[in-house]
């Protein structure tokens, strides 16, 4: 009776696994291209020289209607910049600071420990600016989104024209990934919208996985340490047992 009961258990229990498996795939809708990334799986790390790229792509034109609220000026060390470059991008944003000794808010370049400056005051302002849509706050975007880093990459290439009998509203764009297909964020990157110091060729795939893999670090800036650690505790993991299992063979050998 109990194994009978047990299996029925085990039986809906799969069947409400495959259920919701369905819903989500039904969600995630169209599927994404698949890109590859050097920091994707346990040994996976940033590409640094390719996270610098995106952050180009970041403050040349995402920032214009993105903000990092979450992310430090300093957190750009972690993909290899120097300190006094770290200083210099931060030096050129201007933050609300005080009260100063007279009672006043005051504006003054920021600093390393200084979190992104918003483009927007606020988000009603942020709306206005973009026919009532609200660019999100972009930290941990890559972890919000089913694909993460496909995701990101998918929609910033997925504009394209409408089919015919699918109505765009006023102030929306078409897109193949966005879910809906119409967006408010308009088609922002184009061949050759950044130009690369490193020689990279701007192609708009490349700008929109640079910007994916600027965004997968600031998601979690210590991901590459976590994952290292991760590999060294199962290395110690495995030779530990090892030890255990002789111990044990040891302990054990004279009670035959
Ligand atoms: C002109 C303003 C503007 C710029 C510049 C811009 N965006 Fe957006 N973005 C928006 C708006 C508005 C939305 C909200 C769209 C919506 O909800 O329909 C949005 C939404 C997004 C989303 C969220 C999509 C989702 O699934 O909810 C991501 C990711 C994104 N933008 C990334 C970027 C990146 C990366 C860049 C730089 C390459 C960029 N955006 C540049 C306005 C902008």
């Amino acid at each position: 009776m109990r194994t009978m009961k047990s299996i029925i258990f085990a039986a809906a229990a799969v069947a409400v696994s495959f259920g919701f498996a369905e819903v989500a795939k039904a969600n995630e809708g169209i599927e994404l291209p698949q890109q590859i990334w050097a920091q994707s799986g346990p040994f996976g790390r940033i590409d640094k020289t390719q996270a610098r790229r995106g952050f180009q792509v970041f403050k040349e034109i995402c920032a214009n209607c993105h903000s990092l609220g979450l992310v430090s000026y300093r957190n750009l060390r972690g993909i290899g910049f120097t300190e006094d470059q770290v200083k210099e991008i931060a030096a050129s944003a201007q933050v609300q600071d005080g009260p100063n000794d007279q009672g006043e808010m005051f504006m003054r370049p920021a600093i390393q420990s200084d979190r992104f400056v918003k483009p927007f005051e606020n988000d009603k302002k942020a709306r206005v600016a973009n026919n009532g849509s609200l660019p999100p706050d972009l930290s941990v975007i890559v972890k919000a989104r089913h694909g993460g880093e496909d995701y990101i990459a998918a929609l910033l290439t997925g504009y394209a024209d409408a089919p015919a009998g699918f109505s765009v509203p006023d102030g929306k764009y078409y897109n193949k990934y966005f879910p809906g297909n119409t967006v408010g964020m308009p088609q922002m990157l184009f061949d050759d919208s950044v130009t690369y110091a490193d020689g990279t060729k701007a192609t708009a795939l490349q700008e929109a996985k640079d910007v994916a893999v600027f965004l997968s670090y600031v998601a979690e800036p210590t991901q590459d340490e976590r994952k290292a650690l991760g590999v060294k505790v199962i290395l110690f993991l495995v030779v530990f047992s090892g030890l255990m299992y002789a111990c044990k063979r040891q302990l054990w050998a004279g009670l035959h």
